[in-house]
């Protein structure tokens, strides 16, 4: 094998954290289109299946490996939020979990001399800054725009607007 056995862990442990990433954000989806937050739920089925994206990476790169991907059953999600502002809070949160197993990894791989895995995670390192970027700006427009009807309407709308315009890194 290419890589190392706590290498190779800590890979299929991030299929896990993907996985479940994917299926967060699926619930969140489907509670903001029952709410009637149909920005809101657009932007969350893309982030599910970008997410989604996030776990084949992984898997492809383990495989490629001879290493062998875990596919893992994944948690039930939480089906229902007290506010939209509470599921981005939520969201970010588990954004910040998935940078802390991000850099944990690239510390293995340091660590270890895997110069492979680490460059294959350098793309994950990008896109995590993306990622809590995104949901910190989401929640500053709380602050901005307000918590009444009219300003979570506004909310939703600038959702729907990102919802349409998927953002991955480049690089
Ligand atoms: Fe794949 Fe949003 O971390």
């Amino acid at each position: 094998m290419k890589i190392s056995i706590k290498m190779k862990k800590a890979l299929n442990d991030q299929v896990a954290l993907e996985a479940s990433a994917s299926n967060n954000y699926l619930a969140m989806a489907s509670w903001c289109e029952v709410t009637g937050y149909q920005g809101a739920a657009n932007y969350f089925y893309a982030q599910s299946d970008e997410e989604r994206t996030h776990l084949l990476k992984v898997v492809h790169y383990l495989n490629a490996l001879g290493a062998v991907a875990t596919i893992p059953a994944i948690k039930s999600p939480a089906s229902s939020y007290k506010s939209l502002e509470g599921l981005i809070k939520t969201a970010l949160k588990n954004e910040q979990t998935v940078t802390t197993a991000i850099h944990k990894m690239v510390e293995i791989a340091q660590k270890e001399k895997d110069h492979s895995t680490y460059a294959f995670l350098e793309w994950f390192v990008n896109e995590q800054v993306q990622e809590e970027t995104k949901f910190e700006t989401i929640l500053q427009k709380f602050d901005l725009l307000g918590r009444d009807k009219l300003g979570i309407n506004e909310i939703d709308k600038f959702l729907a607007v990102k919802a349409s315009a998927p953002s991955e890194p480049t690089v």
